[in-house]
């Protein structure tokens, strides 16, 4: 459309199926959405509709038995449904990163949180350990966390249930600046540590050019 940005991300047709053993489950069929530069987007849906396989499969996480039937996933022109393994790699954490909807199982129970939270960033950018920790610290006062250097050295069972849902919405702002999405439908919550953690998210991922929640 004339005056219009281009998207940063424009989802076309996409189908994910789950081929199992008592048929075909049709997670989703048939999504199509684009976000610009800037914007920020909310996808709605029932329990079971859709919006985690759909978001887990932009990046090609989405695990067996599920088969990506059809679409395309174009991020900043590229189609990362035809990228290769490598490209995907680059992509993933830098350029597109992702909140998980459990950030108790989607923390690693035996690396230290300072290790989970630097990891990405010293991979894509190759900073010095103590410049990669120092960035998380500064992440984990923003999300609300007191004494962001005791917490670094701690692991996620020493954490609090809220701590580490900061600590996963924090985790992605690491290394990424250009996008990214959360998959819970915390925000439309009325629970004060739930507003909080959407609070967080917000402040934190101020700076990126796109962010989508589901
Ligand atoms: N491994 C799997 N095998 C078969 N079906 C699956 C598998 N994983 C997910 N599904 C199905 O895919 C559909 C979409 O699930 P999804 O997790 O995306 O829902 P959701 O919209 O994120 O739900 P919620 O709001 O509860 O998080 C559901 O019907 C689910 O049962
Ligand atoms: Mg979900």
């Amino acid at each position: 459309m004339a005056g219009q940005p281009a998207p940063l991300l424009a989802v076309e047709g996409l189908k994910v199926h789950f081929h199992t053993r008592d048929g075909v489950v049709r997670a989703v069929d048939g999504v199509d959405f684009q976000v610009a530069p800037g914007q920020t987007l909310g996808i709605v849906g029932e329990s079971g509709s859709g919006k985690t396989v759909s978001s887990l499969t932009l990046l090609r996480l989405a695990p067996p038995p599920a088969r990506i039937v059809a679409g395309r996933v174009l991020f900043e022109g590229e189609d990362l449904l035809r990228q290769s393994d490598k490209r995907l790699a680059q992509i993933r954490g830098r350029r597109m990163a992702m909140i998980f909807q459990n950030p108790a199982t989607s923390l690693n129970p035996i690396l230290s949180i300072g290790q989970q939270l630097t990891e990405i960033l010293r991979w894509h950018t190759g900073v010095s350990r103590q410049a990669a920790l120092d960035r998380a610290a500064e992440l984990l006062a923003l999300v609300g966390i007191s004494d962001p250097a005791a917490r670094l050295r701690q692991y996620p069972h020493e954490l609090s249930g809220g701590m580490k849902q900061r600590v996963g919405i924090a985790r992605p702002c690491c290394a990424s600046r250009r996008c990214c999405w959360r998959t819970s439908r915390q925000q439309r919550s009325t629970s004060p540590s739930r507003r909080r953690s959407w609070i967080c998210w917000r402040s934190c991922a101020s700076g990126w050019r796109c962010r989508w929640c589901w």
